[in-house]
Order: C-alpha cells, then sequence, then structure tokens
C-alpha cells in the first residue's frame, strides 16, 4: 500500500461495484466493465425519474447524487463507478464526502481528461450536457495537465433526449449531430472526447460525421481499464466469479432503459423500482 492511501482492506473481492447515471448513458461504462472484468458483480443505479442531469442545477444534481452513493454503500458495493459526467463535473465532491474514503471512487472525467493530456494531443474538443460545460472542468483538468493543448467545450443538450428516445440512426438525431459538430468551436480539432456517457451509443453517427478526421476517445475504455488497475492494486479483483450478478435500479421505469439494458446484458435481467 502506497503511503498516505486509503486503506481497503476491510473490502471483499466478492462485493459488487456500484454504477450510476441518470438513465442509460452509464451502460455504456457498464458494458465496458462487462467486457474488461467478465467476473464481476455490479449493482446499476439509473436515476431515470430525475433526467437529464445536464438541465438540471448544481444544487439538485448534489442532492440526487448524494442519497445514490447511500444507497450503494448501503448495498455494500466496493467500489462506486460515478459513470456520469454531468455528475461528476458538479458532484464529485458530494460523492467523496459520503464515501468517506470506506471504498475506492472512479469517475468519467479525470482518467480521461489526464490520458488526453499525457497523449499530446494538440486541438481537443469536448461534446457535453450544459451542467458539465458549465464547470469547465475537462478543460481546467487537461489543462493542468498538459498546458499547451487547446480545448474547445461545446454544450449539446438535445442529445440526450434524443438518446432517451431511442432515435437511433434516425433523421432527426442525424440532424441535431450535424448542427452541433458544424459549430465553429470544434472548427480545427483533432481530437474529440465525448463528455457524456450517453454519447456513445451515437458513436457511429458522430464517426460518420468526421470520416477519419477527427479521432474519437473511447471513453468508457478508459473508465474501466482505471477501475481495473484500482481493483487490481487492492486486490480486490473478483477474478473466480463464475455467474457474476447484475441488479438494475430505477427511479422510473422507462422502456428505452429497459431495450438497451437488455440488448447489453441478457433478457433474464431484471429491473426494479427504486425511489430515494
Ligand atoms: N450521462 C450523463 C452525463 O454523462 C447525464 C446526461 C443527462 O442526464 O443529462 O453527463
Amino acid at each position: 500500500m502506497k503511503k498516505n492511501s486509503p486503506d481497503y482492506s476491510h473490502l471483499k473481492a466478492q462485493q459488487p461495484i456500484g454504477i450510476f447515471d441518470s438513465g442509460v448513458g452509464g451502460l455504456t461504462v457498464a458494458k465496458e466493465i462487462k467486457r474488461l472484468l467478465p467476473n464481476e458483480n455490479f449493482i446499476y443505479y439509473g436515476d431515470t425519474k430525475h433526467l437529464p442531469y445536464g438541465e438540471k442545477s448544481k444544487e439538485a444534481i448534489k442532492g440526487y447524487v448524494t442519497k445514490i452513493t447511500q444507497f450503494l454503500l448501503e448495498k455494500n458495493c466496493k467500489a462506486i463507478v460515478i459513470a456520469c459526467n454531468s455528475a461528476t463535473a458538479n458532484a464529485l465532491k458530494e460523492v467523496l464526502d459520503v464515501v468517506a474514503c470506506s471504498v475506492p471512487v472512479i469517475d468519467v472525467i479525470n482518467p480521461v481528461a489526464e490520458k488526453v493530456a499525457f497523449e499530446l494531443h494538440n486541438n481537443v474538443g469536448v461534446i457535453a450536457t450544459k451542467a458539465t460545460v458549465a464547470t469547465g472542468l475537462y478543460k481546467k483538468t487537461i489543462k493542468k495537465h498538459n498546458k499547451f493543448i487547446q480545448v474547445d467545450e461545446l454544450a449539446t443538450p438535445l442529445l440526450v433526449p434524443a438518446i432517451e428516445e431511442g432515435f437511433k440512426n434516425h433523421p432527426i438525431t442525424h440532424a441535431i449531430i450535424y448542427n452541433y459538430l458544424s459549430n465553429n468551436k470544434l472548427k480545427d480539432i483533432e481530437t474529440l472526447i465525448l463528455g457524456c456517457t450517453h454519447y456513445p451509443l451515437l458513436i457511429d453517427e458522430i464517426k460518420q460525421f468526421y470520416g477519419n478526421r477527427v479521432r474519437v476517445i473511447d471513453s468508457p475504455n478508459i473508465v474501466a481499464n482505471e477501475l481495473k488497475q484500482i481493483l487490481e492494486r487492492n486486490n480486490l479483483l473478483n477474478s473466480k466469479n463464475k455467474q457474476p450478478e447484475y441488479h438494475f435500479y430505477l427511479s422510473d421505469l422507462t422502456k428505452n432503459f429497459e431495450k438497451i439494458s437488455k440488448k447489453i446484458f441478457g433478457n433474464a435481467i431484471q429491473l426494479e423500482l427504486q425511489i430515494l
């Protein structure tokens, strides 16, 4: 154990990983966690009743996130993955306060910003919700590690409602993507960060817009890798579990969540209503 690093020796590898988002977005991270860590159990909380977080005030987001973190700790999670940029940007401190170093916390902005900063990209664009862009956290974090990188952030608020409506490969979504990505702010970018966990659900359409001109960062992969390293470092990898269990709790049962979660995790999964 590193000097001053928290002591997680009270945790057991068999405990589940807690993952949360406002809705289906965090499933892009959960999917990558399942791929990289196929023996892990997890509990997913989707706060569908309160989405989109991107349109909510900082105070409101802090309130939701505090309750979800308490819930995941009560469910005995060994790590918490904040699979939501809006929650990370506005309420990371609240999550850390509730957790009080009892379990590791993995967010979706810091590992991605660090990786991009160290890989020496030049012009980076970030698309995200209004609540994320308002904090400027991607720009601040990338610049903290590498002040030479140019970072431009653009709020793209219509994408989450379109995704939650299930508008994939749909003319409305294509028009929204075309309109946002043609914005002057993103004119010279070489790299694009999808600063909302919902957006990888439209990654094909986004890549199509750019052809091969722009590199789109695979944030779920970076986040899942960060989680893997932290679990490994603390001897918390659940490597022997042959039948991982996935539990899904939602604050409102929606058809779209059911459709996307079953597509990724199979028809046998149960979605449970849990209002916090
Ligand atoms: N998926 C979330 C994010 O990464 C939240 C989207 C929303 O609810 O507005 O920001």
